[in-house]
Formats: C-alpha cells, sequence, structure tokens
C-alpha cells in the first residue's frame, strides 16, 4: 500500500524488503548512509541488512534517547559522513525511532545543504506521526525542537514488522498518536478502536494506514502550520508540559503516556467551555484511562505547569492556545483557556483516580 503525499513522496505501508531496496538503487545515489542508534542497530538492522548489497555505504551509530537528540551528535553524524566521503548525490536512510528520523533528517537536510533521505521508522510513535509531515530537527538548550528544518524525505517505508521487538509500553505510547488521529479526524475509527479491549491484538498494518493517511491529509492542507496543522496539537498543549515536568522524576511518564492525560483534561476543556458534549468527554476520558491508568499530577505543580504552557513556542501571545474537540472526528483550532480553567481541568482530571 502506497499513500502519496501531494505528489511529492510515497509513504509505503508494507514490508520493507527488495521491492523498496530496488526502487532506491534505481535512482543510482553515489552511497547510502544509514544512520541508527544501538538499539535499532541491534533489533531492526538484521530485518533489512540483506537488501543494502554493493553498494557504498557509511553506517553510523549514534547512542539511544531523546537525550541524544542533540548537536553534539549531530557534529559526530556530520564527521562520519565526512570521513566516509558522502557527496551531495548520497542518501540518508534513518532507520530508527522518532529521534533518528528527526536528527538524521536533520544531519541530512542541512549537511552541503541538504542530501536525499528516506525515513524507516521503527517505533509506533515514529511510524504514525514523526516520519510524515517534514518536520526535522534537535533540541537544544532543554528546548524540544527548537533547532531544525522543514524538508521532505524522498520516501517513508513503514514497516509494522519492527513492532516486533518494541517494548509494550513504547507501543502504548505511540498508540496515544493514533488515538488523537482519530478524535480529530476520523470519527469512525473512533468508535472502532473504543471497542478494543488489549491492543496487542491489533490489524497494525491496517490502523498505522489509517492514522498515516490522516497526518498526510493535515500536513497537505497546512505544511508550514499556519492553521489547521495545529489540529495535531490536541492534548499536546498540556500534555508536553506534564511530560517535561515529569521528565526530571523517577516515574518519568512516556509521551504517549502524557499526551493521554493532555487528552483527557483538554477535552474536558472542550466541554466547559465548548461543544464537546458530556457523553463524549466520558467517552474519552474512560477509553484513556482504560489504556493508560491514572497518574496523579501534584497540585503543587501545577503553576509550574502554567508556566511550561506559557513558554510554549506555540503560544504567540499570553493566552494558552489550544485545540478543542467540537465533537469525535472534528477538531477546531486557535481556542485559549484561562489559567483557572486549565487549572480546573487538571483537578478534575487528579479526581478521577480517587
Ligand atoms: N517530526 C515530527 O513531526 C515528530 C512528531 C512526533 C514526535 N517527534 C519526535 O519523536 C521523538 C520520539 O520518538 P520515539 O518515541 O520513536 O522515540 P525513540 O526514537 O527514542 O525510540 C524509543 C526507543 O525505542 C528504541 N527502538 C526503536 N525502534 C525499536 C524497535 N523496533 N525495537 C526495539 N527498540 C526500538 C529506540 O532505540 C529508543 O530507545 C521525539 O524526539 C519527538 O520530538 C517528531
Ligand atoms: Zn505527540
Amino acid at each position: 500500500m502506497e499513500l502519496s503525499v501531494g505528489g511529492e513522496y510515497g509513504i509505503v505501508i508494507d514490508a520493507v524488503g527488495a521491492e523498496q531496496f530496488a526502487w532506491l538503487r534505481e535512482r543510482a545515489y553515489a552511497g547510502w548512509v544509514l544512520i541508527m542508534d544501538e538499539e535499532t542497530e541491534r533489533y531492526c538492522l538484521p530485518r533489512i541488512e540483506r537488501y543494502l548489497g554493493s553498494t557504498p555505504l557509511v553506517k553510523i551509530v549514534v547512542p539511544a534517547g531523546e537525550r541524544h537528540k542533540h548537536l553534539d551528535t549531530c557534529k559526530f553524524i556530520w564527521e562520519e559522513m565526512f570521513r566516509g566521503g558522502v557527496g551531495r548525490r548520497w542518501c540518508c536512510l534513518n532507520l530508527g525511532g522518532g529521534v533518528i528520523g528527526d536528527m538524521g533528517g536533520f544531519a541530512a537536510g542541512t549537511f552541503k545543504r541538504g542530501i536525499d533521505f528516506v525515513q524507516i521508522p521503527t517505533t509506533l510513535l515514529s511510524q504514525v506521526d514523526a516520519s510524515v509531515g517534514g518536520k526535522l530537527g534537535i533540541d537544544f538548550y532543554e528546548v524540544k525542537n527548537s533547532i531544525g528544518l522543514f524538508a521532505n524525505p524522498q520516501a517513508v517505508w513503514v514497516d509494522a514488522g519492527f513492532l516486533g521487538t518494541l517494548p509494550e509500553r513504547e507501543i502504548r505510547s505511540g498508540y496515544a498518536e493514533i488515538i488523537k488521529h482519530a478524535l480529530i479526524a476520523d470519527e469512525q475509527q473512533w468508535s472502532e478502536l473504543r471497542d478494543i479491549k488489549d491492543i496487542r491484538g491489533l490489524d497494525w498494518p491496517a490502523v498505522i494506514e489509517r492514522s498515516v493517511d490522516i497526518k498526510r491529509q493535515v500536513v497537505l492542507k497546512d505544511p508550514f502550520e499556519r492553521g489547521i496543522r495545529k489540529a495535531l496539537n490536541f492534548g499536546h498543549t498540556i500534555g508536553h508540559a506534564v511530560e517535561s515536568y515529569f521528565l526530571h522524576r523517577e516515574d518519568r511518564l512516556l509521551h504517549g503516556e502524557a499526551i493521554a492525560i493532555g487528552m483527557i483534561t483538554e477535552s474536558w476543556l472542550s466541554h466547559e467551555t465548548g461543544d464537546l458534549s458530556a457523553a463524549a468527554l466520558d467517552d474519552i476520558r474512560d477509553y484513556c484511562l482504560r489504556v493508560y491508568g491514572h497518574q496523579h499530577v501534584p497540585e503543587a505543580s501545577f503553576p509550574v505547569l502554567l508556566d511550561l504552557m506559557r513558554q510554549d513556542k506555540k503560544n504567540d501571545t499570553e493566552a494558552i492556545n489550544f485545540t478543542f474537540l467540537e465533537k469525535p472526528g472534528e477538531a477546531v483550532v486557535n481556542k485559549t483557556a484561562t489559567a483557572d480553567m486549565i487549572t480546573r481541568s487538571l483537578a478534575y482530571y487528579n479526581s478521577l483516580g480517587s
């Protein structure tokens, strides 16, 4: 199955194999750079290694994890590219999760003013979200994705087979973006997901395809996030703040776990200050709690969370911006909420745990 992104590149949803590499070989690159982290080298490289053939190859392995999505790691990547004799007519293959996709794409998109790259996302989050939409970058001064660029890959190869080695907690985390995509744009998928008791039994290629398609359509309408693309921020205003707050604690949350809290609180705001019905709020709340459980958010953190939301780069003014739901499957952008309402939404969330 292949989804075209505005005729510019294709998202292939299939096992990565001879077909994709034949396509790549036809493009007659001078060589390939394969960027991965230590984990994806171990778990994912074996799935594609046999297709690499005799094309000149520069393999670059970096340490795994968000804290390495950093300029120092990029410098290492660029150095290795220079040392390997990589030129303008080479292509980078980014084999890994969102960290490798964002950073490998950034390294490629800036090397010698930009060389081609292909995304081979290996986590659920990167398959349905990070690998589509052209946003590339690294963290700087502890601010996520603060240095980067927009650039499209030559292709995205989404192979659900990679998920076989991904820890279950990472799968559940990525699944939050699937819930989000359904809630903002696909009522039908939302109602199907709600009936699923155990996500381990899901038909991943089918679920991923539908979810990627939502993201694809949104970014096609608004590639540079001036309007409707902000719909993708649903659950992320409060969710990001909660994620940052828990980052420095023992019980740190994965991205999707924080986004689940964001989706519940922002649904509450959508109901209290907007059009979302009480029944829809209850459904979203129940489903997110069923999949993610409940994590108490200390009341003492509320002012810190508000500060974090105010600093969020997406806020041009004092008011805190939100994407709300009008109903499942329909989002509305450029909404705002007061500090008092946000505090109340967090108190509502905490009350669900008792
Ligand atoms: N560009 C975008 O539009 C966009 C969108 C959403 C998120 N992101 C970015 O994505 C990043 C998070 O991505 P992520 O959740 O994929 O994290 P990640 O890349 O750190 O991967 C999570 C962990 O899983 C390991 N791993 C990856 N694939 C594996 C596999 N198949 N089997 C076993 N282990 C595997 C990795 O080595 C890593 O340790 C963040 O930096 C975020 O900013 C970008
Ligand atoms: Zn997200």
